[in-house]
């Protein structure tokens, strides 16, 4: 038998107890709580990267008016549903600033997190039109996406965009779109798990068949200007994030406060309906809610109906913090770039011995480094390489949960610890080395 860090029996004991038919298949919970309970049975560091949650401290300019706004009494009372005038007209601003286009503080909108953005988001598009009651995934995507159309009972489509980049996307968007049954599509950008990063012409590509067929775009931008080959982070001066807004009317964004302010813990964000789509009232709307607008109805209905508002306190943060950005004191993308920095390590040992990166160019250009990256071992299946990688005390999570068509894992940078570079490398040797024998 092979010797590996965390011992072959204790491990495919652990695994086992879990009952998973396919442990490609597994969740990120689960992945957690199998590597959580190894590490605890035999004493051995793991080195995590199965979970996508921020690993720095949350950004203090949030923290401070948090603290203040509780101080002043705001947690007694009802938040109002539409959001408070300060963290709209913020959010505008900060849309403005950072991707220069134009929302009205009317269409952003604070929501428990970008979690309830999209799931009120897949909601609404899907009751607007008979017959166009179908989500469609730019995929690899945010399984917890999925989950919520099935917890809504409507219907998805997806494809791996990996065949799919560049001109090459229009084709399959147009064959998918023409059915006439997409009520809206999305995509994440900078894509999580791949973190590969749509171009302007693919985006442009995105925007004219959304107009073409009629089918609102969500865009996903969890990871807000976090492609750090750019320098996205001067307020009102370009480079700015790129956007389908620069290319439809009828978009919505999905701005979070997790990652990019390291804010997740207070479940915060912004949505961010185009005006254009905010003022169209819907056929199928007006029947189900006796009238209104696709803004009104996804306030005052939607998002009054799951959760009557977003946590008073946690809108005077991201206020806070959308000011600050804006104003050029919080310059909120140096913070992050620290998960560039440890993803560039971690690819360089990965390779070194044999793995390679799945997900590997934009086009002409390789991947920006960033909140995670994709990895395969030749020959080896995703499940298999998840399986194998936990003896050796390695956690991360298998691409098929993602809907990708490709065999290879998820690594998210978030928790690595400085000391674990060198026993990343030490473990990979023994891995290299072993798959030899
Ligand atoms: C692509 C994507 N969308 C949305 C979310 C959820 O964001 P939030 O914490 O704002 O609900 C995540 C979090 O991991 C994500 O990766």
């Amino acid at each position: 038998m092979k010797q590996t860090p965390i011992d072959f029996q204790s491990a495919k004991r652990v695994i086992e107890g879990y009952g998973l038919p396919d442990f490609g298949k597994a969740t990120i919970r689960e992945v957690v709580a199998i590597s959580s309970q190894l590490e605890e049975e035999t004493g051995t560091e793991f080195i995590h990267m199965e979970m996508g949650v921020p690993g720095l401290p949350a950004a203090q300019v949030g923290v401070d008016a948090e603290i203040q706004a509780l101080q002043k009494g705001i947690a007694s009372i009802y938040p109002n549903i539409n959001g408070i005038p300060e963290v709209k007209q913020e959010a505008s601003r900060f849309i403005k600033a950072f991707i220069n286009i134009d929302v009205a503080p009317e269409g952003c909108v604070p929501v428990t997190g970008s979690m309830q953005g999209t799931y009120a988001s897949f909601l609404t598009s899907t009751q607007c039109t008979a017959g166009k009651d179908t989500i469609l995934f730019i995929d690899p995507g945010f399984p917890v996406q999925k989950q919520q159309i099935a917890v809504i009972g409507s219907k998805y489509e997806s494809f791996d965009v990996y065949e799919y980049r560049g001109e090459k996307l229009r084709g399959k968007l147009e064959g998918l779109l023409a059915k006439g049954n997409i009520a809206a599509l999305v995509y994440s950008n900078p894509n999580n798990p791949a973190w590969f990063c749509l171009t302007d012409e693919e985006l442009k590509i995105i925007g004219e068949l959304a107009n073409q067929y009629d089918t609102i775009v969500i865009e996903d931008l969890a990871y807000f200007a976090m492609d750090f080959r750019k320098e996205l982070g001067t307020p009102f001066q370009p480079p700015y994030q790129p956007s389908v807004a620069n290319y439809t009317d009828h978009y919505i964004l999905q701005i979070s406060g997790s990652k990019a302010f390291s804010y997740a813990g207070q479940r915060i964000g912004v949505t961010a309906i185009s005006n254009k789509l905010y003022h169209r009232a819907y056929e199928g709307l007006t029947q189900r809610y006796g009238g209104g607008t696709f803004g009104t109805v996804y306030i005052h209905r939607v998002l009054y109906a799951l959760s009557s508002g977003t946590s008073h306190s946690a809108q005077y943060a991201l206020a806070a913090m959308f000011k600050a950005a804006a104003d050029g004191s919080f310059h909120f993308l140096s913070i992050v770039k620290e998960y560039g920095r440890r993803a560039e390590k971690l690819k360089k040992i990965f390779t070194k011995y044999g793995f390679t990166i799945v997900y590997d160019q934009d086009l002409d250009e390789p991947i920006a480094d960033g909140f995670y990256f994709t990895i395969a071992y030749p020959g080896m299946k995703g499940g298999e390489l998840m399986e194998e990688l936990i003896y050796y005390g390695i956690s991360a999570i298998s691409l098929s949960t993602t809907g990708s068509n490709q065999e290879g894992l998820r690594a998210c940078t978030s928790f690595i610890k400085d000391h674990q570079y060198a026993l990343l490398e030490e473990r990979l040797a023994l891995f290299a080395e072993n798959r030899m024998k």
